[in-house]
């Protein structure tokens, strides 16, 4: 009897190891200047015997990695096959607005979206995922994600691993939460299980010679403290949004989510063994979603001590060392690049956000807001002058760590709380973790793209916060070109009325003036083109009550923006039409 028992837990142990651990999926690469993605849903076998329900970009669940080359002009065209509407965002890359693809820029089931761009942006490990206001979480979680690998010249002229898959592998950890049927959670406190590239218990197989792995954090909320197991050390060379200055020996390294870190790992004399790459969450600050703890007593996270993988140390991927390639990576690079700050005395403005909870201080649960207010799609919550350099001053007021990201530009840390960044935050980035009641300061410059219609996003990247309204938009706007927006309302002019919305058959925008003049009504289509252009002329002063009435019938479905202008007085808003 005892011996049956014996018996029967060493098998069960042995069946872990053997039957429990899959080859880690590397995706696929497309690369040269013309892409098709299409979004659309797919089920995947996360667990035998059941189906979960997933969402991918070519495929079932994530999608194709993008390669492409710093100045290279490419297109993309994104069909999205979902009954759902959505977006695709190219996180961290500097493009138009029109470009970007954030939650204005949508693409309706059953059609094409496409982009086109010159990469202007410096070698680094870059990303695409959804961006639909309020929808982000779930068509992220779903599995609509990929990477974009940059490369340039610079780059290519150190000595490092790039050989896809063979000595540079994309690493993309995202914690996932599942209900009983093996169904995606968006609840994301219940994330206790690790996917690595959409593989659940992976394993990876590098050669025994420097290796790099590009690390992003796909999560939607939790932090990582990546390390490997037995403190080995390795080298971050990069960080968002290109190399950093010199390599930067580490045994820990966090990521919280939308961070991307390149690492060097050198595996020359380990050919044969076996190692882990782990998340040493234990080390992780209070406050920190990942960590032993946020929030305190009722005013914690529901069900946030239940989870195993927080405050813990776990793995994340088994690392088997086989044999090395030909012409093995045997060194690390001394020098990197030479990252150049804009200079603090050239700035023309400050900005200053304040991170709040509106549930009060002690609430670790939110909603969060920026500057007191959610995010409205109709609401633009600064306007940059193009070619600006200014400093944004984050205030985190509330006790949770958020990840704040910026579309359009990368930035430079500028200080955490008056003190120095720590050197692998030296470097171009695009996400800072600020940490509870933590001020952090960056420096950027908002350069090449302006558009008048159409704004960038800045928002918290845990997507549960960003689709609960922890987000901002920005126009940048070129003075040259366009009238600048007097947000004062002249007694003038008043705007009356602008209903209903979506509407058919057509939307009416009433307005009074009491003054000789025109109002001109221009709208433009999502990408900023003038599709309809309408003008009511006023010989004599007076109390002129009117309207414009759009024709919806005359423009096909979709989303626009009209602006109307009478004197200084300008004003944009969003109209949908749909038929
Ligand atoms: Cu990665 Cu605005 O997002
Ligand atoms: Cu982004
Ligand atoms: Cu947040």
């Amino acid at each position: 009897m005892k011996l049956t028992y014996i018996i029967l837990i060493g098998y069960l142990i042995s069946a872990v190891f053997i039957y429990g651990q899959t080859q880690l999926t590397i995706p696929d690469t497309l690369s040269g200047t013309n892409f098709n993605l299409t979004v659309k849903s797919g089920t995947v076998n996360f667990y035998p015997g059941f189906v979960t329900n997933t969402m991918g970009v070519n495929g079932n669940y994530l999608g194709p990695t993008l390669i492409l080359r710093k100045g290279e002009h490419v297109q993309i065209n994104v069909t999205n096959s979902l009954t759902d509407t959505t977006t695709i965002h190219w996180h961290g890359m500097h493009v138009a607005p029109e470009n970007d693809g954030g939650p204005h820029t949508v693409i309706l089931p059953g059609t094409t979206w496409q982009p086109q761009f010159t990469v202007m942006d410096n070698a680094a490990t870059y990303w695409y995922h959804p961006h639909l206001h309020k929808k982000t979480n779930e068509h992220v979680t779903k599995g609509v994600s990929g990477f974009i690998i940059v490369r340039d010249s610079n780059e290519a002229k150190i000595n490092l691993p790039r050989r896809y898959s063979v000595d540079d592998f994309p690493i993309v950890v995202q914690s996932r939460a599942f209900d009983a049927n093996k169904q995606f959670l968006f609840k994301s406190e219940l994330d206790s299980v690790i996917l690595v590239n959409g593989t659940k218990n992976p394993y990876l197989q590098v050669p025994s010679q420097v290796v790099r792995l590009r690390l992003l954090n796909g999560s939607t909320e939790r932090t990582y403290n990546f390390g490997l197991k037995g403190n080995k050390s390795f080298y971050q060379i990069a960080g968002d949004g290109g190399l950093l200055n010199v390599p930067i020996l580490f045994t820990r390294l966090r990521l919280a989510p939308g961070e991307r870190a390149e690492i060097l790992v050198d595996f020359s004399s380990m050919q044969g063994q076996t190692t882990y790459l782990m998340s040493y969450a234990s080390d992780l600050s209070n406050g920190i979603i990942g960590a032993r703890q946020v929030g305190m007593g009722i005013n914690g996270i529901p069900n946030y001590s239940n989870n195993k993988l927080n405050g813990a140390d776990f793995n994340i991927l088994r690392i088997d060392v086989i044999a090395p390639t030909v012409n093995p990576i045997t060194t690390i690079p001394t020098s990197l690049t030479t990252n150049i700050p804009w200079n603090t005395a050239s700035v023309n403005a400050t900005r200053i956000l304040t991170f709040t909870s509106t549930g009060g201080m002690m609430n670790v649960v939110g909603p969060f807001v920026i500057n007191g207010v959610p995010f409205n799609m109709n609401t633009i919550n600064y306007n940059v002058p193009l070619n600006n350099i200014e400093i944004w001053e984050l205030r985190n007021q509330t006790l949770v760590a958020h990840p704040f990201h910026i579309h359009d530009v990368q930035f430079y840390l500028l200080d955490r709380n008056g003190s120095a960044v720590p050197s692998n935050e030296k470097g171009r980035k695009d996400v800072v973790l600020v940490l509870p009641l933590e001020t952090v300061r960056f420096i950027t410059k908002f350069e090449n793209f302006s558009n008048s219609m159409v704004p960038y996003m800045y928002h918290c990247h845990l997507l549960t916060h960003e689709d609960d309204g922890m987000m901002g938009q920005f126009l940048v706007t070129n003075t040259t070109d366009v009238e600048i927006e007097n947000p004062s309302l002249p007694n003038e002019f008043l705007l009356m009325q602008n209903y209903p919305n979506p509407f058919n058959p057509s939307t009416v925008i009433g307005y009074q003036l009491s003054i000789a003049g025109h109002v001109t009504l221009k709208v433009y289509d999502i990408l900023g083109r003038e599709v309809a252009t309408l003008v009511n002329e006023y010989q004599t002063a007076g109390l002129h009550h009117s309207q414009f009435a759009i024709i919806n019938s005359q423009l096909p479905s979709g989303v626009y923006l009209y602006r109307i202008q009478a004197g200084y007085f300008t004003e944009t808003k969003k109209m949908i039409i749909s038929k």
